[in-house]
């Protein structure tokens, strides 16, 4: 590759569009990404590799060339890093191992040792395990907020307070949060808004256009849509970019190549995909509601759902994952309706062409707005089977769990 020509890419990083009309987003989801550096083939190729040679002593002693060492990024890599920052008009994105790896980097980019931190209550559970454990023991105190504190936000700000950490719909909960509102106050007290947007991605919510300074995105999910990888991605603007990417580049935790070329093909149908199981996951939903085993449903469209006029508020759509709340019943109750199911699979993550359903209860942790609700609660992701024959299986699965009683 020594002389092949410069990687032409449809933006550079620093130049963020603005947010277009929907056909055109869809226009540049299906092209972006493409060089002659490539010559021809439609899909930018795998690059693999540590060493990248020089030209010169000149370009290595003074770093002169585009890629100068395989940690610090490939033609693979920022093919889906230019395209990224342009879907979510960002100034840079980095990718990681996965979307864990990439929430540690952006919060590692902001927070140093006597900062306080401020975390939404509803965030995604090994996030709080990393603010409580790694986070704390390096000296950044962490505390917690319900997820709509509304007016009483501000008193949650301290002197050090560098951060805020929004998740927006709750993870399992599925509470919506007011982004605009929460920037907004951050913002006058100085502190960076970093936010976990995996459920929208850029195309149902834009996070950077609402404040968000640092959005992140388990690009695992909807982004890879098939669950056959693990990628994170995180985008910042212009004020936070050159920290994250610093801090990217001190860490060393970058992506794959195959998984990110694997991404890079999601990223061509992400729109089609994350609405089709978006409305699917609506239908179902909908018949979910009138089950008399159902208390409640958890669904942002919803309007007795938590934030569900921000959503209606700021949202260009719901995805495919939301969470019931069931009457009570034991778990050897819910054990044989999940046990029996034969289209839903039990299993982590969501965002692939299958559907999956998950017993959350204790996976829960809130410690700053209590969870009032005494049936199970399972979260659901709707992927792209037949919905009568998934309300079949869940028809199936209702009567094993009301069959003893
Ligand atoms: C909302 C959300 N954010 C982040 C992650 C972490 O992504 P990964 O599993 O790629 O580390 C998950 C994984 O389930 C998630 O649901």
């Amino acid at each position: 590759m020594l002389n092949a020509p410069k990687l032409q890419l449809p933006l550079p990083p620093d130049a963020p569009a603005p947010r277009a009309r929907r056909g055109a987003t869809q226009t540049f989801l299906t092209h972006a990404a493409r060089s002659k550096a490539f010559h021809g083939f439609v899909n930018p190729p795998i690059y693999r590799g540590s060493t990248v040679l020089f030209e010169s002593m000149d370009d290595l002693v003074h770093g002169r060339a585009e890629f100068t060492y395989g940690r610090k990024g490939n033609p693979s890599l920022r093919a889906l890093e230019q395209a990224w920052s342009e879907l979510a008009g960002a100034a840079g994105t980095i990718l990681c191992g996965s979307g864990l790896a990439a929430i540690t980097t952006a919060l590692l980019s902001v927070a140093r040792a006597g900062d306080h931190l401020l975390v939404a209550d509803t965030v995604y559970g090994p996030v709080r395990e990393l603010c409580d454990g790694l986070l704390e023991r390096f000296g950044v105190e962490v505390s917690y907020f319900p997820p709509d504190p509304g007016e009483t936000f501000g008193d949650y700000f301290r002197n050090n307070t560098a951060a805020v950490y929004l998740e927006s719909p709750g993870s399992l909960t599925m509470e919506i949060q007011d982004v605009p509102g929460l920037a907004s106050v951050a913002h006058e007290h100085g502190a960076c808004v970093l936010m976990d947007n995996t459920w929208s991605t850029p195309l149902l919510f834009d996070a950077h256009g609402a404040g968000v300074d640092i959005s992140i995105e388990a690009g695992t999910k909807y982004l890879g849509g098939a669950s056959d990888l693990l990628l994170g991605v995180a985008s910042a603007n212009a004020a936070y970019w050159p920290m994250l990417q610093k801090t990217h580049n001190m860490l060393g935790c970058i992506a794959g190549p195959e998984d990110v070329f694997l991404a890079l093909r999601g990223f061509r149908t992400l729109d089609l995909r994350i609405r089709e199981s978006g409305r699917r996951a609506l239908e179902l939903a909908q018949w979910l509601r009138a089950r008399p085993e159902v208390c409640s449903v958890l669904h942002p469209a919803f309007e007795q759902s938590p934030g569900h006029g921000y959503w209606k508020r700021d949202y260009h759509g719901a995805s495919g994952l939301f969470s019931v709340v069931l009457e009570p019943f034991s778990q050897q109750d819910l054990a044989r309706m999940l046990d029996g199911l034969s289209l839903f699979g039990m299993g982590y993550s969501w965002g692939g062409f299958e559907s999956l359903i998950t017993p959350i209860d204790h996976d829960l942790v809130r410690t700053a707005s209590p969870w009032s609700h005494t049936g199970p609660t399972l979260r659901l992701y709707i992927g792209l089977e037949d919905v009568e024959d998934l309300k079949q299986d869940l028809a199936d699965g209702f009567s094993r769990l009301t069959g003893n009683r």
